[in-house]
């Protein structure tokens, strides 16, 4: 399955969605085709974006179940507009901040549908500890990147063992097959680091090596 397949087969038949950052309007286009939800909010922070969106859903036919909105995040939604709100394709940090600068809204939403591009791990210490609960997870490999696709909805904060932060603990129970790739590529990368630092013999990296170390034992713990 694609990264935008993945995103839409996670959202939950519902009324509106609202697709952050819409740019070519896919995501927007796949839920109503579909049927899986009546009304899309796409918004963007950009003008060319959105207008792409706007030409692309006119193009199919889908505009007059669009509504395009111009600005940052959830700031151009009203609190309880957005039953499913979609934030795809950006990094981690940034899907963080939208969801801390707009929490009303975000809490409001049933379903938060949220596909970061990097710092994962943030984006999931960031719920966690912010009062969202990750409900559900998938993992998806396009040539040799994979993405991440989180299900989350308000939940009490707590705060969970950093390990879990970055090898996500769901998908672990799913016992998915393509964690196992994705954590022998972890797995791998850490072991380049560390004998590149060994091999400059500079005792400054010993405390990064030693983390290393110990990240890749405890990684391999939650695989045995
Ligand atoms: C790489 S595209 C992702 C498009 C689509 N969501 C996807 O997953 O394929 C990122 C889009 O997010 C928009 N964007 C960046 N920051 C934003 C923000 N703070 N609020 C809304 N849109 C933003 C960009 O203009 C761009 O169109």
């Amino acid at each position: 399955m694609n990264r935008l397949k993945c995103i839409k087969s996670m959202v939950d038949k519902c009324s509106t969605a609202a697709d952050i950052g819409t740019d070519h309007g896919y995501v927007a286009e796949m839920l109503l085709k579909e049927g899986i939800c009546e009304k899309v909010i796409a918004t963007d922070l950009n003008e060319g974006p959105l207008n792409r969106a706007k030409e692309h859903l006119s193009s199919v036919k889908l505009s007059d179940k669009c509504d395009f909105r111009l600005g940052s995040g959830l700031t151009v939604l009203n609190e309880g507009e957005a039953d499913a709100i979609i934030i795809a394709g950006m990094g981690g940090d940034l899907i963080s901040e939208i969801i801390e600068t707009s929490k009303d809204t975000a809490m409001k939403a049933k379903q938060l549908i949220l596909q970061p591009m990097t710092a994962v791990d943030n984006l999931r210490r960031y719920l966690s500890e912010h009062g969202f609960e990750i409900i559900d997870e998938n993992i998806v490999r396009e040539y040799n990147h994979f993405y991440f696709i989180i299900k989350a909805k308000k939940g009490l904060a707590k705060k969970e063992d950093e390990i879990y932060y970055e090898i996500s603990r769901i998908l672990l129970n799913k016992k998915e097959p393509l964690m196992l790739d994705y954590i022998n590529k972890v797995l791998n990368t850490n072991k380049k680091i560390i004998s590149s630092l060994e091999k400059t013999d500079n005792t400054e990296y010993n405390i990064k090596i030693e983390s290393l170390k110990k990240k890749n034992k405890k990684i391999k713990e939650l695989i045995k």
